[in-house]
């Protein structure tokens, strides 16, 4: 990385010019600590994930899962095609089976009409590439024929280019079958994009001073299973997930509200809220992890150009298309949840993040410079981490600088 996109980040990535360009009635900027984290190895290759997030512990917890699964030889990832989901509510109509066969009859027509809006995706050979539809009879306002519109968005998260061509072939929709269009909007349950990331970690790696590595396999395959089976937990446990996912999401600027639905929407898909994961035991006692989730990034398009800090984050990570950042983000989920289940299933999470936590109310009590370490420093020594304990701290002169 060269000093002008370290003074770029060091700065807050984004000039009040800039942030005013891509929001309304800007008045300042909000920064977030810019991390990295280390040890990533996916699919034979080294990364360097860049992670915007604001919670003590998760870089350090991500880092630390990464070089477990190194180990092995790292993540093995996949994904789908860059496929999104458009939506068009279709009202009023006497006959749905009739009005989606009159729209498969001329699905080469409003496919082509689409494509005139798929714009640049379209010379990337991406755009509209067929019809699905759904059927719901009986709503209260009526039988509604949704017609689902599936878009290639090659490198984009595509919601503009999908709306615009939604916009676009509606009147043509209400031609072919004299219904009345309601909705024209992209799906966030892009459960035709998934990404998918597994890896193994050592059962003799995962040994404590108190627990045998076999031990602490068994309570992490047991917390796994928590989580598919009760959704107070899994509602838990996918945070955890979404911790990493949404650090590297943010970090190279896509909408993270889209992928935090998709996640959540998709976990419920079968009607039962459950784990974006599952975790097993292979013949030899090791730990075996995948997680599978829909995620619809870009890396064109929307802040992933327009925000500074974006454009150097999907620089450090030095891909090549959409897909592999989705495939990097669901390595990070993975080792995210492996983390956090381990400490969860030996030690706790609050041993680690009391320290982290003493740090932050040493900030908010006021200490700057090398107080922050020594009030927080103190406070853990004391066993009492208490933002009134740091204010008395620094006002009683403890602080040497
Ligand atoms: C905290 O941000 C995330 C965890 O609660 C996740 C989990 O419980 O799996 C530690």
């Amino acid at each position: 990385m060269q000093r002008a996109e370290l003074g770029t980040l060091a700065a807050g990535g984004l000039s009040m010019q800039q942030a005013e360009q891509l929001v309304e009635n800007v008045i300042g900027r909000f920064s977030l600590p810019f991390a990295v984290a280390t040890n990533f190895t996916i699919n034979s290759r080294d990364y360097l994930v860049p992670m915007v997030i604001e919670e003590p512990s998760v870089v350090a917890a991500c880092s630390f899962a990464a070089k477990l699964f190194r180990e092995t030889g790292g993540f093995q990832t996949g994904s789908d095609e860059p496929l999104m989901i458009g939506q068009i509510q279709l009202l009023d109509l006497d006959d749905l089976p009739a009005a989606e066969t009159q729209l498969r009859a001329r699905e080469t027509d409003i496919l082509t009409q689409a494509n005139t809006q798929a714009g640049s995706i379209q010379a990337r050979g991406g755009g509209a590439i067929g019809l699905d539809f759904r059927t719901i009879p009986g709503t209260p306002v009526g039988d509604m024929l949704i017609v689902h519109l599936l878009f290639d968005a090659r490198d984009a998260m595509g919601a503009n280019a999908i709306n615009s061509a939604l916009e676009h072939i509606a009147p043509l929709v209400e031609r072919i079958t004299g219904g009345r269009v309601n909705l024209r909007i992209l799906s966030n349950l892009s459960d035709r994009r998934m990404a998918t990331a597994r890896g193994v970690v050592r059962a003799k790696s995962l040994a404590t001073d108190s627990t045998p590595g076999a031990d602490v396999v068994s309570a992490i395959i047991e917390a796994g299973v928590f989580a598919e089976c009760d959704p107070y937990r899994a509602a838990t446990h996918n945070k955890g997930i979404m911790n990493g996912i949404d650090a590297v999401v943010l970090a190279t600027g896509n909408d993270w509200r889209a992928v935090e639905a998709a996640a959540h929407a998709y976990a419920a898909r079968d009607g039962h809220y459950t784990s974006l994961t599952r975790w097993w035991r292979d013949d030899v006692g090791d730990l075996h992890g995948e997680i599978a989730l829909p995620l619809a990034l870009g890396i064109v398009g929307g802040a992933t150009r327009a925000h500074p800090a974006a454009k150097i984050a999907l620089q450090m990570l030095g891909i090549e298309s959409a897909r592999e950042l989705a495939e990097v983000a669901a390595a990070v989920g993975l080792a995210q949840n492996f983390a956090a289940l381990r400490a969860l299933a030996t030690d706790g999470i609050q041993h680690g993040h009391m320290r982290m936590h003493a740090r932050q109310l040493a900030l908010a009590a006021g200490a700057v410079g090398g107080q922050v370490m020594q009030v927080a420093q103190q406070m853990v020594n004391e066993g009492n981490i208490r933002l009134e304990r740091a204010k008395a701290l620094i006002a009683g002169g403890f602080c040497d600088t």
